[in-house]
C-alpha cells in the first residue's frame, strides 16, 4: 500500500529539503522510491537519513512539491534531519538498501523512531482532489496537456464544490503552477 508523505531530508550543508513522496508502508520497514533527478533522493543517497511525515495539510503539499518551499521544521530525535511543524505524526528512517532503475531509485529504510502530535483524521474529498492534482502537475512532461487540462478541470470542480478555503488556496497555486509551465 503506497502512502501520500511529505518527506524530509538534508542536503550536504545540513538545509532541510522538502518533499512530497508516496511511501511503500510497512511496520518497522518502508520503501520510498524518489526519481533520480530530486533533492530527496540526492539527498538520502549521499547521508542516508530522513523523516516521513504523515500529513492531512494539502497546501504544504503543493507548497514544497510545486514551488519548493521549505516548511516551518523542529530537529528530529534520533537522526539528522528535520520533522514539518504541523505534521500529525512522523517516521524517522534510516536508508538500509539501494536498488532501482537509472530513473528512478527504490530505497528500502528501517524505522528508527516515530513521533505523534495529532490525529490525522483523513483525507476529505476535496483534499484527495488537490493532492491528484498535484501529482499531475509534478508530472506534466510525462503527459500530453489535453488531458492534463480534463484532469485538473475534473478536480477543480471538486475542489469548489466540496473544499474549504485551503483546499481552494491550494487548487489555485497548481493552477498558477500549470499555467506558467505551459507559458514556457
Ligand atoms: C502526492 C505526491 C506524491 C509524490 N510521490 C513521488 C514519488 O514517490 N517519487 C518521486 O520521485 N516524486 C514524487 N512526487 C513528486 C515530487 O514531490 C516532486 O518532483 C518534488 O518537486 C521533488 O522535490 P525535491 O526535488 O525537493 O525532492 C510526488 C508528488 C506528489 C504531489
Amino acid at each position: 500500500m503506497i502512502i501520500e508523505t511529505i518527506f524530509s531530508t538534508l542536503d550536504e550543508a545540513g538545509s532541510p529539503n522538502f518533499a512530497p513522496m508516496g511511501v511503500a508502508w510497512g511496520g518497522d520497514y518502508l520503501t520510498v522510491r524518489p526519481y533520480r533527478s530530486t533533492h530527496t533522493c540526492r539527498n538520502l543517497l549521499s547521508n542516508g537519513y530522513g523523516v516521513v511525515n504523515l500529513s492531512d495539510d494539502v497546501l504544504a503539499y503543493v507548497r514544497c512539491g510545486l514551488y519548493h518551499e521549505v516548511l516551518p521544521h523542529f530537529p528530529a530525535k534520533s537522526i539528522p534531519g528535520v520533522v514539518f511543524q504541523e505534521t500529525c505524526s512522523w517516521r524517522e528512517i534510516e536508508v538500509i538498501s539501494r536498488s532501482g532503475s537509472d530513473e528512478r531509485a527504490e530505497l528500502r529504510c528501517r524505522v528508527l523512531h516515530a513521533g505523534r502530535q495529532k490525529d490525522f483524521l483523513g483525507f476529505c474529498r476535496s483534499g484527495s482532489a488537490v493532492i491528484e492534482a498535484a501529482i499531475l502537475a509534478t508530472r506534466l512532461d510525462r503527459r500530453d496537456l489535453r488531458t492534463t487540462a480534463e484532469k485538473l478541470d475534473h478536480y477543480g470542480e471538486i475542489v469548489e464544490k466540496t473544499g474549504d478555503e485551503p483546499e481552494k488556496q491550494a487548487f489555485r497555486l497548481i493552477r498558477d503552477y500549470v499555467r506558467k509551465k505551459g507559458e514556457r
